[in-house]
């Protein structure tokens, strides 16, 4: 094996993955290295999937963007992980400030999921149906789509997607679930209120944002990892990155190394845990420095496109 994706399939998962963006894709650098199947075997579209790119105003499609990525996946012969149909955030305002009812909300939201997952159908590994709707003491979060139409926009929005094809695995993601904790039995609970509704759901996704020298073990990860394959449904590491107080420091980079690997073993080690997704693999286009102050550096490569030391780590764990 020579690669990471191609070392990870060896070692029996899937794939490894890293999210892009479509600014990305004109730095021939970075392209060199992300259209590569022995480094990357998926890619995730970091934004333009999203609500907010994907139904501007309401009835209004738009997958120009979405779609350069996804025929950037299928050029390469990558897997796709369509991301996401349902967020709090990048949700388009017609959405989180129009005058709902309950039946016409979820009429909107219905018909967002069914026209994008009709429009992606055969495209996708898996779809991220619905994105980061728990709090981290394991609540509701509160949102246009619980306020007004309850819990149950969850199984309502696995639904249609299942409706709209019926071959596509449909995940929840979210953070904070890496762990035993109130968050995760809360997503737990989740999959099967799901199954109880009568809805289909497929995976969980572990997004795994983690900080330097706190990254959970990976017996911890691993364990965590079993009780929801527990449930009948398959895990995957979605959004791995692991950042670093800035300036980075050959330190941090070392520590950095040791964490990335303990999230990698622990997909190793779980039956049904399919692969491994970085949020994005090289510094230059990490979403860290403009999201958390004075962090950074949470890569697998440097903005040069240079492996770091937890490239090097992560490839001979694998
Ligand atoms: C992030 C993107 O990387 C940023 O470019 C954007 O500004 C905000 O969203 N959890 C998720 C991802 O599920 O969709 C988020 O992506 C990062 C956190």
């Amino acid at each position: 094996a020579t690669g990471l994706n191609s070392a990870a399939k060896a070692a029996g998962l899937k794939y490894f993955g890293s999210a892009t963006d479509n600014s990305e894709l004109t730095d021939s650098a970075y392209t060199a290295v992300l259209d590569d199947t022995n480094q990357f075997g998926q890619i995730t579209p970091g934004n333009t999937m999203k609500w907010v790119y994907t139904e501007p105003s309401q009835n209004s499609f738009s997958y120009t963007q979405g779609d350069q990525i996804a025929n950037f996946a299928k050029t390469n012969g990558q897997l796709l992980r369509c991301h996401n149909l349902v967020w709090y955030q990048e949700a388009p305002s017609w959405v989180t400030s129009g005058s709902w009812t309950n039946a016409s909300l979820i009429a909107a939201m219905q018909a967002h999921i069914t026209n994008e997952v009709t429009h992606y159908k055969g495209q996708c590994y898996a779809w991220d149906v619905v994105n980061e709707a728990l709090n981290d003491d394991g609540t509701y979060r509160q949102w246009e789509l619980y306020n007004v139409i309850g819990p149950a926009y969850i199984p309502l929005a696995f639904e249609a997607a299942a409706a709209a094809d019926p071959d596509v695995k449909l995940y929840y993601n979210d953070y904070n679930i890496e762990t035993a904790g109130a968050k995760a039995t809360a997503a737990q609970n989740l999959v099967k209120t799901i199954k109880a509704y009568g809805a289909k759901i497929d995976g969980i996704g572990l997004e795994s944002h983690f900080i330097v020298g706190e990254t959970p073990s990976a017996s911890s990860q691993a364990s965590n990892m079993a009780s929801f394959t527990a449930l009948g449904v398959e895990v995957a590491v979605t959004e791995l990155d692991v950042r670093q107080t800035l300036p980075e420091t050959s330190a941090q980079d070392q520590q950095q190394a040791k964490d990335y690997v303990s999230t990698v073993q622990a997909c190793l080690q779980t039956k049904n845990c399919v692969g491994v997704t970085v949020w994005d693999f090289d510094d230059k286009y990490s979403w860290v420095p403009s999201t958390f102050s004075g962090q950074g550096a949470a890569d697998l490569y440097n903005s040069a496109v240079q492996p770091k030391p937890a490239y090097t780590s992560v490839l001979s764990a694998l």
